[in-house]
Parts: structure tokens; C-alpha cells; sequence
């Protein structure tokens, strides 16, 4: 399939830019700003701009006081940035509730369902959670192409 690969390490990188400034939600749009006083492309803007709770209804941006509009995430490079972040938190958390990167992807979904800072509300979650389902089945399936044809 297609996918942008320097994209996804781009948007990654500069996804949490705007801590620099602040680690409240309003991270994302302080790092787009940051992003676009850079001169960054606007498909890294809309990482670091969208990526708070994986990607908010405008709805739900109204309820957190941010600008309302709608965050939700449209690409699958967005979505991969997503997913590897809260990965990367599990494996990197400080009571070591994980013991390898193999673990965390397998027990993906029993972590954040269970650990409220992870999994943020019922709706983050989910969101969430099919992400985590949409790469692992790409994955699955890029796995399965590369596996070499039997010769009968
Ligand atoms: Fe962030």
C-alpha cells in the first residue's frame, strides 16, 4: 500500500513540538503554530495539530476549550503516528508494566483500557483502539505478502 514513510518519522518527530511551550491539550495547536512559523508542510502541521486524544470531533474540542473544528485524523500516517505514540509511552513507562515492545503491542488493548491516563475517556479510547487494529492488521498482511509462495 502506499504510505509515506518520511511523513510518518516527520510528524512523529515534531508531533509533541509544542510541549516546548506548554504540556496542557493545547500542545497541538501551539505546535502547529510553532510548525508553521518553521515553514512545515501542512500534512506534519495536521500531525502536530490533530494529535491530541487521536484526533477530536469538533464537539469534543468545544467541550476541552479548544478551537472548535473538527480534528479528526484522515490519513493513515496520522493514525500510525497515533498509535506509536501511546506505544511508546507503555513501553517507556516508569513501572515498567512492560518487558519488551513485542508486549506492549500484544497487550495493547488490555493497557489502555485498564489505565485511564492512556486511555483518556470512552471515546479516546475507542479511537484509540482502532487504530491499534488498523496497523496491526496491516501489518498482519504485509507479513502474510512477503511470506515466499510454497512450491508444490
Ligand atoms: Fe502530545
Amino acid at each position: 500500500m502506499k504510505l509515506d514513510l518520511e511523513l510518518v518519522g516527520r510528524g512523529a518527530l515534531f508531533h509533541d513540538l509544542g510541549k516546548a511551550r506548554s504540556h496542557d491539550i493545547e500542545h497541538g495547536k501551539i505546535g502547529a503554530e510553532l510548525g508553521v512559523r518553521l515553514g512545515l508542510p501542512q500534512p506534519i502541521l495536521a500531525i502536530m495539530e490533530k494529535h491530541i486524544r487521536g484526533g477530536l470531533t469538533a464537539e469534543e474540542a468545544t467541550e476541552l476549550g479548544l478551537p472548535v473544528k473538527d480534528y479528526t485524523l484522515r490519513t493513515l500516517e496520522e493514525r500510525i503516528v497515533i498509535t506509536a505514540d501511546r506505544l511508546v509511552d507503555i513501553i517507556t513507562d516508569t513501572n515498567q508494566i512492560v518487558s519488551s515492545e513485542e508486549e506492549a503491542e500484544a497487550r495493547f488493548e488490555e493497557i489502555l483500557a485498564n489505565n485511564i491516563r492512556y486511555g483518556k475517556n470512552a471515546r479516546t479510547l475507542e479511537r484509540y483502539l482502532g487504530y491499534h487494529r488498523e496497523v496491526q492488521a496491516l501489518i498482519r498482511g504485509a507479513s502474510n505478502d512477503r511470506k515466499p509462495s510454497r512450491i508444490p
